[in-house]
């Protein structure tokens, strides 16, 4: 089914900034392939430009060569499994040992391998503490860019499984909990093709962290080794870039893995260009959020950030290097468009489409219960908004809107009103019949409406950097299908969804989005069909209280998923939701997450990793798996095993 190339071969091009069309090696021609090679098992091999080669392995011995090997040679290996059915676990017998850690740091190159020290280590007890070190990891500890600077933190604590936040009290213990056991700092491929053969021929566990945003801690996971891709930030423009199958003829970004939003947006923006990336700052744009199909402050103009993919490089499960878009490996780069991250291989860098830049007008405002704003009119006010859902996403709007719990009632936050191409009387219009629903309701305030003559400062200055390391946090969101607005009994039944959730306490965060292309279909990718028919992405989150005890958090969380959740479901039957802001326990993921696509994404995964080198909770084939808790909470610390 995949034509994999013969492997090895082709050449790492990378030119950051350059403005001309970068050309690429022939598949199968050695010309930029490593030369050096290795005589003893301890050599470094030249990584820096080139790909892993079959016959640099062949060069070492016998024993080190086995621990790196790609999986298509017949190698006769010990059985490293510890009972046969479970990921090796440091401790075990068939661990490796000290100094199989070091040849693999020593062939790796550029000390790349880091073990893991948790980031707040410095607030226990012990080689690490430092009080002035903790007390500025405090300061800064719900700011993303402290996390994503870390090789092994996760945005999402309670998947790790609290095992080290910052605290003032140094004698509580840090442990590693579900961060990984090492991290290998990649900068190239061939280094990510030996951690993958490295874990695949040992046995490890394996898991790959980007930025660590993932909302269920996707990117750690106990005992794992981890393929830390941070650091991939190479951009490549093209002027006028062709792909033949796609009919898409124009500019385009190939960009590293490692690239987030702030960057690329930045990149695109000195060329007079935009890209669909998320409203979040430091989300990652060619990990988790690609893969998991994306949304944007474009999505209502170009679709899903994965309907932009041209080309994908990617490391499989058997250790090659392969390059999946229209023309090869196609059943490959179709699930890598939606089906999620960690599941599929090791994308190392897409290549996406690129927009003309456009002027932007953002609105920011609030309204909360009290004052002259009763209960009844906020709600009545709210029920209004929803009537624009249609009209405003086939304007091309995303907008960002909360619903909070203030000790006075509910508060309306939107944050913001995102209307690309438009002018502020554009913007005002499409606002103003809603705005005099509300004045009729006495709810009146002054939103701070304000033009942008481009896109990326526009969303620099309109999105907030949003706080993370919530410690007793669940989440979970939900597509609303367009039928719910078909009538007015169908949208007062989603209305009152809605309200439930947010007078019983929870947090309600939606978006106004139609991802659904308007001119020409939608592509052919895996990306979740319910995204193809909605106008609003919806998460709610339900909050205990630190402390509280597992059989608390348990039933908080069933009241969660199948109380408040459910209450959503039962509007929307036949939807999903989507994968990459979900909740960890979501019942049926398969068909929520992915709908139809599941069973092909299934099959595509059988047939590029057979034997799980890839697993993340809730990803295709994960039902195969399961993380044993000692606490029975859900999260990635415990051991790996089949189910
Ligand atoms: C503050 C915040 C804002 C957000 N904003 C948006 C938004 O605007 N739009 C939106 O759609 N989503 C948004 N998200 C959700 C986000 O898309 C997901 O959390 C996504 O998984 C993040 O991907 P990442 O690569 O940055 O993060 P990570 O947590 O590092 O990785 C996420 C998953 O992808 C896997 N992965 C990462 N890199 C690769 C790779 N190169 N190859 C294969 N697998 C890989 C990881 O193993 C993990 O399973 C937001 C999340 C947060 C916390
Ligand atoms: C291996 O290294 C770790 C520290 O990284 C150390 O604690 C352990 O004792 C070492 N094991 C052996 C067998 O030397
Ligand atoms: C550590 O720093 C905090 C302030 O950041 C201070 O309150 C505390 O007394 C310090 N503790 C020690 C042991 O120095
Ligand atoms: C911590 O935050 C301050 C501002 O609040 C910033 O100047 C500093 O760079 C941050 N440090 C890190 C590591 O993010
Ligand atoms: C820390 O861990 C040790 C060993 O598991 C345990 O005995 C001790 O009670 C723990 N300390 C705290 C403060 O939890
Ligand atoms: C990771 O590697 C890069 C080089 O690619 C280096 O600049 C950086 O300091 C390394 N980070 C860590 C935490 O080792
Ligand atoms: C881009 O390339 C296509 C063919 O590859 C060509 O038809 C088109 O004119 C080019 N566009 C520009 C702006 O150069
Ligand atoms: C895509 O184009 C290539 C030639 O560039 C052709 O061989 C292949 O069959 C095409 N595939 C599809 C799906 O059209
Ligand atoms: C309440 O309404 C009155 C009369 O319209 C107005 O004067 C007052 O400013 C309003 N108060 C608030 C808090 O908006
Ligand atoms: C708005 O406030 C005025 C003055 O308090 C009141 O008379 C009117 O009934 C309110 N309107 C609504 C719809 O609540
Ligand atoms: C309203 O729309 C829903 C969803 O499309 C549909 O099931 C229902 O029959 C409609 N009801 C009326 C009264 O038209
Ligand atoms: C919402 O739309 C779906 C169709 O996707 C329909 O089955 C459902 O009944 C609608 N909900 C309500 C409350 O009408
Ligand atoms: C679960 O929901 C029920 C009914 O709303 C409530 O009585 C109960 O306190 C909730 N339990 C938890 C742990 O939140």
């Amino acid at each position: 089914m995949f034509s994999h190339a013969k492997f090895l071969v082709v050449a790492l091009c990378f030119n950051y900034a350059s403005t001309t069309l970068i050309v690429e090696a022939e598949q199968n021609s050695p010309a930029a392939a490593a030369s050096e090679t290795a005589s003893s098992s301890s050599v470094k091999l030249d990584l820096k430009t080139s790909f892993l080669q079959e016959e640099a392995l062949s060069t070492l011995d016998d024993e080190t060569a086995a621990l790196f090997q790609f999986e298509q040679q017949s190698i006769s290996l010990k059985p490293r499994s510890a009972s046969g059915s479970c990921k090796i676990f440091p401790g075990d017998a068939a661990w490796p040992s000290n100094s199989t850690w070091s040849k693999f740091n020593d062939i790796l190159g550029n000390d790349a391998l880091i073990k893991t020290i948790p980031l707040a280590s410095p607030c226990y007890n012990g080689a690490y503490y430092n009080n002035a070190t903790c007390a500025a990891l405090t300061a800064n500890w719900t700011n993303s860019y402290l996390h994503m600077e870390d090789p092994t933190s996760m945005m999402s604590p309670v998947y790790q499984g609290l095992t080290c936040q910052v605290t003032t009290d140094p004698t509580q213990n840090c442990t590693l909990g579900a961060y990984p056991y090492y991290a290998v700092n990649v900068s190239t491929v061939a280094q990510v093709q030996l951690a993958v053969n490295f874990a695949r021929n040992a046995n490890l566990r394996l898991v790959i962290k980007n930025t660590g945003h993932d909302f269920s801690g996707k990117s750690g996971g106990a005992g794992a080794l981890s393929i830390w891709t941070h650091n991939l930030k190479e951009v490549t423009y093209f002027a006028n870039y062709s792909s033949s199958n796609s009919s898409y003829s124009g500019p385009a970004f190939k960009v590293g893995a490692g690239v987030q939003a702030f960057e690329i947006y930045e990149e695109a923006y000195k060329r007079g260009l935009v890209v669909v990336g998320g409203e979040g700052q430091t989300v990652g744009v060619m990990g988790g959020y690609i893969q998991g199909g994306g949304h944007s402050p474009l999505g209502s103009i170009y679709g899903m950030a994965a309907d932009q993919a041209l080309s994908m490089d990617v490391v499989t499960a058997d250790g090659k290097f392969l390059t999946a878009d229209f023309n090869q490996n196609t059943d490959l780069f179709w699930a890598l468009r939606g089906g999620g991250g960690s599941t599929f291989g090791v994308v190392t860098s897409v290549t996406i489409k690129a927009h003309p830049d456009m002027p932007v007008t953002a609105s920011t405002f609030s309204f909360t219960v009290g004052g002259n704003i009763t209960s009844d009119n906020f709600w009545a006010g709210f029920r209004n908004y929803l009537d624009y859902f249609p009209s405003l996403s086939a304007q091309g709007i995303y907008a960002y809107w909360f619903i909070i719990k203030t000790t006075t009632g509910p508060m309306f936050l939107m944050q913001p009103f995102w209307a690309p191409g438009k002018t502020l009387d554009e913007t005002n219009a499409l606002l103003a019949p809603w705005f005099a629903q509300l004045a009729a309701l006495n709810i009146t305030f002054t939103p701070k409406t304000v033009h942008y003559d481009s896109f990326y400062p526009g969303w620099l200055a309109s999105f907030p950097l949003e706080v993370v390391e919530k410690t007793h946090v669940a989440t979970g969101s939900r597509l609303f299908p367009k039928q719910n607005w078909s009538n007015k009994t169908a949208l007062d039944a989603t209305f009152n969804a809605l309200k439930t959730s947010a007078q019983a306490g929870l947090t309600v965060i939606g978006f106004i989005i139609d991802p659904s292309l308007k001119n020409g279909g939608n592509p052919d990718n895996s990306v979740n069909p319910a995204w193809r028919n909605t106008y609003a992405h919806i998460l709610q989150s339900i909050n205990w209280v630190d402390g509280d005890s597992a059989a608390i958090q348990l039933a908080t969380r069933q009241n969660f998923t199948f109380g408040y959740m459910q209450n959503w479901r039962d509007v929307s039957p036949g939807s999903g939701c989507y994968l990459g802001e979900s909740d960890i326990l979501e019942p049926d993921f398969q068909h929520t997450f992915y709908g139809s696509a599941y069973d092909r994404l299934l099959q595509i995964k059988k047939a590029v990793d057979p034997n799980d080198v890839f697993f993340a909770q809730t990803a295709v084939g994960s039902e195969n798996w399961q993380v044993v808790t000692a606490n029975g909470l859900p999260s990635g610390n415990g051991r790996l095993c089949r189910v």
